[in-house]
């Protein structure tokens, strides 16, 4: 052992607490769990502990010991020969395979060739599901509906445990801000609440009821914690919050998760004031094991712990992985680390023996839940996955879900929907007949050159004969050929209606994929141009990864439908909502920025001491930009439109414990019938701390028929009001609270009332 390493974590451990920073001793007061708690035991603890009494120190740290296999690739692989290691007991777990014999295939290594026949655990990015895809995570959140959400998180979870995977690695609860970060698209958007709310339902979709039945996987929340907020947007960057910023802003997802009762979390890449999240024990033993009495078992990311060497926190990977099994850590995901130097650590007195013990434990309970010692080919089953894969009602939902996620941002003169009695549709652009994009990054086992329905297989499924459909690419996503303009062109002066399918390619988002620039790539807006001349009745099908910066477009596009990357279904969706079969509902859950100098830009900001005030000088604003972003969160139209009216609070006065509800009208004054998602946003006044201008607090989506007005109810509670005080303790403030509700967060209509 390096005794600078150990003068380094035994003074990292000394600043963290003599400055009280990340130490959450207050921070967590809302919680009733706390490092007293006693966890609850499992009902397999005897076996779990008979089990350990037969296992040898090298069977332990082999169960700590993930690999991946050679069928995808999501890291630098780090050795070849894992069926070897499984053989000889040096992987507890693997990822990266799937289907249902050759996963039969791994867990019959462990089983038969292993000394005590311990199976492994097979795990996997199943992120917006498995063989069916729906719209990437922040896509799918646009729609608001939970119940969906939990319900494609489900369906993934029955394809993917068809084809013996146990264990997702999802959801990802990172909030973000910042839309250059490539991997926005994964998670829920930039807002707490609603991220949560999200956090949960995704959890329990994965998870089900009931562990141990052979079509539940084991979720896991990553990345713990406040990898959404690098430096400058770039991946795996430098993280540095406000404690008060990380514990209301960017830990209650996380935490909702462990309230829904996730089975398992992942470290993050960065580090955290400091300490990277690997070697944070704080982070793992203390706020989370300790202050939120969770007990289920920690993987790194992908080599993580060997990071902490380039992190410059361990001078090797001994000290590394030093550092990452005492502050809590598991299961070493593919870094080589643990398997090479726990022992060594162990027989130096680095690593305790029990710290190994607890996280066998952990991981042993997983496997006895999820009922693999009972049969571990209960997922491994060839027939399921046949019935499973792909079924009907599952292509049916995705379709759904996918119209559902979709966002309208402009529609002069009320272009869409279009009408099914054209003669002639023009459909055009580089991503008009593009398959691979249509299911995003992190598409797990999708098809992604064979299945996918583009948009103009699903305009031609949609019009069948009786519409005359024209194609033509017009450019490329990147590039500046102006060579296929004049076709495109030529198309659209003939057509009665244009279709025009522009926006990036699926791997400019993702991991690894931040960008500094974030305007609409190559010269598709040039093309786009060229095509509204040509043709009024164009709309923009924009797909995307990210919120783009495209005021420029906006100022010009007659209509742009944000249809996101899609799915499997997604050319479907795109007719069903463009020929007003499905009428549009989505609304944002991440600002459109105007331009790229404006980030990190979210609607939950606070006041300033100097608000806008765009006659004075002295007040806080750009001199070239607006402060306002081009579409604000929550934002998104409708082919019909609602009126809001009669907002009232039924309590001018409340003491905490009290309920105050809130009413409102809503009237579908238009031509349509259609879905509203109503919200409400409160805003704390007067407090202790500053306090954000808007927080979302409730909402509800509705569905009102043509001229039809509907009471809405929505209630806030002592939680909704709550924060973090001057003292970091979670409660409330007496004062007056404004309320919002309207379509978007920049609702207007208000009303009050004071808490005692
Ligand atoms: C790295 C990513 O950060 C993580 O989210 C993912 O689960 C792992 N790779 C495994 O693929």
């Amino acid at each position: 052992m390096d005794m600078k390493f150990l003068k380094r974590i035994t003074s990292l451990a000394l600043v963290v607490s003599m400055l009280g920073l990340y130490s959450c001793d207050n921070a967590n007061a809302q919680h009733s769990k706390n490092n007293n708690t006693v966890k609850s035991i499992s009902k397999y603890d005897s076996q779990i502990k008979d089990l350990m009494g037969k296992m040898t120190l090298d069977e332990k740290i082999g169960q700590m010991n993930m690999l991946t296999s050679d069928w995808d690739v999501t890291g630098p692989v780090m050795r070849a020969g894992y069926k070897e290691a499984i053989k000889s007991g040096k992987a507890g777990t693997l990822l990266n395979a799937f289907t249902a014999d050759y996963t039969r295939e791994l867990v019959q290594l462990s089983v038969d060739s292993t000394r005590l026949g311990i199976p492994i655990i097979l795990g996997y990015d199943v992120i917006h599901g498995h063989r069916t895809i729906f719209p990437f995570p922040m896509a799918e959140a646009c729609s608001w509906d939970l119940e969906a959400m939990g319900k494609s998180a489900r369906i993934a979870a029955v394809e993917a445990s068809a084809e013996g995977i146990h264990w997702t690695f999802a959801p990802m609860v990172d909030i973000s801000r910042d839309p250059r970060w490539g991997r926005v698209m994964e998670g829920a958007g930039e807002d707490t609440w609603l991220g949560s709310k999200i956090a949960e339902v995704r959890v329990k979709g994965f998870q089900g009821d009931d562990i141990s039945k052979n079509n539940t996987i084991l979720a896991c929340t990553k990345h713990f914690a406040a990898y959404g907020a690098p430096e400058a947007g770039r991946d795996y960057g430098t993280v540095d919050m406000s404690k008060r910023v990380l514990m209301e802003i960017y830990m209650p997802p996380f935490q909702a998760t462990v309230d829904a009762g996730v089975k398992t979390f992942m470290t993050a890449f960065n580090e955290l004031d400091g300490v990277p999240s690997t070697g944070n024990k704080w982070l793992w033993t203390d706020l989370l094991r300790g202050e939120w009495g969770w007990d289920g078992f920690i993987v790194t990311d992908y080599t993580a712990i060997n990071e902490m060497v380039p992190h410059g926190v361990a001078g090797d990977l001994y000290d590394a992985s030093v550092l990452a099994a005492n502050a809590g850590i598991d299961v070493d995901m593919v870094g080589d680390a643990y398997i090479n130097n726990l022992k060594k650590a162990v027989e130096n007195g680095d690593v305790k023996e029990s710290t190994i013990d607890a996280a066998v434990y952990q991981i042993l309970k997983a496997k006895y839940e999820l009922g693999l010692f009972e049969d571990p080919y209960r997922y491994n089953d060839a027939t399921r996955e046949k019935k499973e894969i792909l079924s009907p009602e599952k292509v049916a939902f995705a379709r759904k879900s996918a119209a559902e996620s979709m966002v309208l941002l402009k529609n002069d003169k009320e272009v869409l929907p279009f009408s099914k009695d054209i003669k002639t549709i023009a459909v055009i652009g580089p991503l008009a007949d593009e398959k691979e994009d249509l299911i995003a990054a992190w598409s797990a086992a999708g098809d992604r050159a064979n299945r996918p329905v583009t948009v103009l297989e699903g305009v031609k499924n949609k019009v069948g004969d009786n519409v005359k459909v024209l194609y033509a690419k017009g450019t490329e996503v990147e590039g500046t050929s102006t060579k296929g303009f004049a076709e495109a062109i030529k198309i659209a002066k003939q057509a009665d209606v244009v279709l025009l399918a522009i926006g990036e390619k699926y791997w400019m988002s993702g991991e690894a994929a931040s960008k500094s620039n974030i305007d609409m790539p190559g010269n598709q807006e040039a093309l786009a141009k060229e095509i509204f001349k040509a043709n009024k009745n164009t709309a923009i099908i924009l797909m995307n990864g990210r919120p783009l910066t495209i005021e420029e477009l906006d100022k010009t596009a007659p209509v742009i439908l944000e249809t996101w990357f899609a799915g499997t279904e997604a050319g479907n969706a795109i007719a069903d909502v463009v020929f007003g079969d499905y009428n549009p509902a989505g609304k944002l859950v991440m600002t459109f920025p105007r331009n790229v100098g404006q980030i990190p830009i979210y609607y939950n900001h606070k006041n300033t001491g100097r608000p806008l005030d765009p006659n004075e000088k002295y007040t806080t604003k750009y001199l070239d930009v607006p402060n306002t972003p081009l579409y604000p969160f929550g934002y998104g139209l409708s082919y019909t439109t609602f009126e809001y009216s009669n907002l009232k609070v039924d309590k001018n006065e409340i003491t905490e414990d009290q309920i105050v509800n809130i009413s409102i009208d809503v009237k579908n004054t238009g031509n349509y019938d259609g879905e509203e998602v109503v919200q409400m946003y409160i805003h704390d006044v007067v407090g202790s701390v500053t306090r954000p201008v808007r927080e979302l607090r409730g909402f509800e989506k509705v569905m009102l028929k043509k001229g039809e007005t509907k009471t809405i109810k929505l209630s806030l509670n002592k939680k909704d009001l709550s924060f973090y005080r001057l003292d970091m303790t979670f409660g409330t403030e007496p004062g007056k609270f404004d309320v919002y509700v309207g379509g978007s967060s920049d609702a207007e209509d208000k009303v009050s009332f004071t808490l005692k």
